[in-house]
């Protein structure tokens, strides 16, 4: 019998969330691997207060949900990256990458974008190839015992973006 892989692309998008996808944002949590260096969230309670102070978005290929991007406005020059995730099956596909150039692009004329991380999270890198420089290391900075760094991309432009946000 003759075998073969279908190839289908993905076809991304990026929506807002509402605390209607309380629970797909928690399952999208619980997809990923437990680790030191990231602090999962796993409870409406922590959602709801997380949905309140951020503006969290939906990362979808077509209708499924695979992860899901947030960030703070501390001001219009003044971006908090506050949160990336995207399901393991779809992680190496530059899907986390678009996404947060999606923010930087929307917020083109923002002066400073910031975020922290673990020092050992893969993801660095990723923040490193868009820009990002590490400024200070925190301990305990989530209050889970671990470190953070605090890593930041000042006086931008931005990129140009492949995901839109309008
Ligand atoms: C971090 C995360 C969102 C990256 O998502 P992604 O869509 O796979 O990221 P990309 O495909 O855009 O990766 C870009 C680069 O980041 C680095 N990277 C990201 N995640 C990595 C991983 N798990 N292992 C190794 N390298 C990784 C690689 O350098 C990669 O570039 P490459 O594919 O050319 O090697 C995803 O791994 C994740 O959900 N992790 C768990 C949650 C988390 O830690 N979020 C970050 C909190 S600060």
């Amino acid at each position: 019998m003759e075998r073969f892989e279908a190839y289908e692309k993905l076809v991304i998008s990026i929506e807002e969330a509402s605390e209607a996808d309380i629970e797909v944002l928690i399952d999208i949590e619980k997809s990923l691997p437990q680790t030191n260096t990231y602090s999962a969230m796993y409870t409406e309670d922590e959602w709801k207060q997380e949905l309140a102070e951020n503006k969290i978005y939906l990362i979808k290929d077509r209708e499924v949900p695979i992860g899901s991007v947030a960030y703070v406005e501390r001001s219009l020059e003044h971006i908090y990256i506050s949160g990336i995730v995207v399901r393991p099956e779809y992680q190496g596909k530059g899907i986390a990458t678009n996404a947060i150039k999606g923010v930087l692009e929307k917020y083109r004329n923002a002066t400073r974008f910031d975020l922290a991380t673990h020092p050992d999270n893969p993801a660095l890198k990723l923040y490193e190839s868009l820009g990002f420089k590490v400024e200070e290391r925190k301990e305990n900075y989530f209050g889970d015992g671990e470190p953070r760094l605090i890593l930041a991309l000042t006086n931008t432009h931005g990129p140009s973006a492949v995901s839109s946000f309008e």
